[in-house]
């Protein structure tokens, strides 16, 4: 039998290994980047690099999908697996949003991350307007649609959700929202038990936003989080949303993700952007200084140097709330909030990024 040449066998292997990774939507990323080479994109980081999207851009506009395929490895939909763009009716659903974007990330070997099935907000008019019944009739609710969309979204290669996003205020304070008023506190437990019956394979995480900047907030949370591994509740890990600004200290992103890596969860910083206009109070005449750009370069550059220095097993990933200024959920007011600009060009922020991800 003729022999085999040796440096085709080392081809098939790579080939192999890459396409391995690819069908796993693992990061590509397995260390083997030599120190000395420049990262070039920011799914070259040691852990899975993601944004959020929508499905309309992935696939009506070329600039955008080419920015998402070149620079990512891990997708969540802003909006398409939301409860009110999901749930049309009392066991009735719309997949079609959610669908698009898991078919995007399964066509490109990237994960796909589940956003967010138990909200007080994006609650489907269907049963805002007309449902009401005792605290029985708002379990089956909530257990039925979690169980029907995880076991879709199971087959759709979803492998992680938001299961529960923003159940506390920034006091400390349990959230009211038709979850805790018409069930009571244990609804967090009874989604997150619903959530793993449906796929016992799937990472679930708790989702909030505040870590960074209420020390009340970050207490009741880890608190909670305690308290729910100690009840057995079947929680993989935390996503803080991180929706900072230039002005946010390094220490305060360090006080939130030292906090939550006490509690040896996945930890996912799941919504990054760095708001350079002030979000509860907007300047509508605030323009996109050079201060400005260097500020939230330095923002996101202390963001990803403060989550590298978590442990690598709790690293799940960094997601990035949209992928350029133009998609931005604040772009209401002027801002510029992302590391592409609305022409899809990288910023001093981007910069920022690649620089915490060259830094051994
Ligand atoms: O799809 C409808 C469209 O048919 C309609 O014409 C239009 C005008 O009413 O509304 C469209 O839905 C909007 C949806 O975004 C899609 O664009 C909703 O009104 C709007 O409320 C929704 O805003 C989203 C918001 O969550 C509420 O779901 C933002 O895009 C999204 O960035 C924001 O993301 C949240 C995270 O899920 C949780 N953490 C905070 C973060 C920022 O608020």
């Amino acid at each position: 039998m003729k022999s085999i040449s040796k440096s085709f066998m080392t081809l098939m292997a790579v080939a192999m290994m890459l396409s391995c990774e690819r069908c796993s939507g693992e990061a590509p990323y397995n260390g083997a980047r030599p120190a000395s080479e420049p990262v070039s994109a920011l799914k070259e980081a040691p852990f899975p690099f993601g944004a959020a999207v929508t499905p309309a851009l992935l696939y009506d506009n070329a600039q955008y999908a080419t920015v998402v395929k070149r620079e990512l490895n891990s997708l969540t939909g802003e909006n398409a697996m939301k409860m009110d763009m999901i749930s049309k009716g009392y066991g009735l659903y719309d997949w079609t949003g959610g669908d698009r974007v898991a078919q995007f990330a399964r066509d490109n070997g990237m994960r796909i991350h589940g956003h967010t099935l138990v909200w007080y907000r994006s609650l489907p008019n269907w049963w805002m307007d007309n449902f009401s019944g005792d605290r029985d009739a708002w379990i089956a609710l909530l257990t039925t649609y979690i169980t029907d969309v995880v076991t879709h979204f199971k087959a759709q290669g979803v492998t992680s959700w938001d299961v529960v996003n923003e159940a506390f205020e920034d006091d400390g304070s349990w959230r009211h929202c038709v979850w805790y008023d018409n069930i009571g506190q244990d609804y967090m437990d009874i989604a997150f038990q619903t959530a793993h019956a449906a796929d016992p394979d799937a990472l679930l995480f708790y989702n909030d936003y505040g870590m960074e900047y209420s020390a009340a907030k970050r207490v009741a949370i880890c608190n909670e989080m305690k308290a729910m591994l100690g009840r057995g509740i079947p929680i993989d890990g935390i996503g803080l949303q991180m929706h900072v600004n230039v002005n946010t200290p390094k220490y305060d992103m360090v006080a939130a993700l030292d906090a939550a890596a006490e509690l040896n969860l996945k930890i996912h910083i799941s919504e990054l952007d760095v708001a350079v206009n002030d979000i509860n109070r907007p300047d509508p005449t605030l323009t996109f200084t050079d201060e400005l750009k260097e500020k939230q370069k330095t923002a996101y550059k202390s963001m990803v140097e403060a989550y590298r220095a978590l442990p690598s097993d709790l690293q799940f990933g960094i997601t990035l709330w949209g992928v350029h200024d133009a998609q931005a959920w604040l772009a209401p007011n002027p801002d510029w909030p992302l590391p592409f600009d609305k022409d899809f060009n990288k910023k001093l922020a981007y910069d920022g990024i690649i620089e915490a991800l060259e830094r051994k």
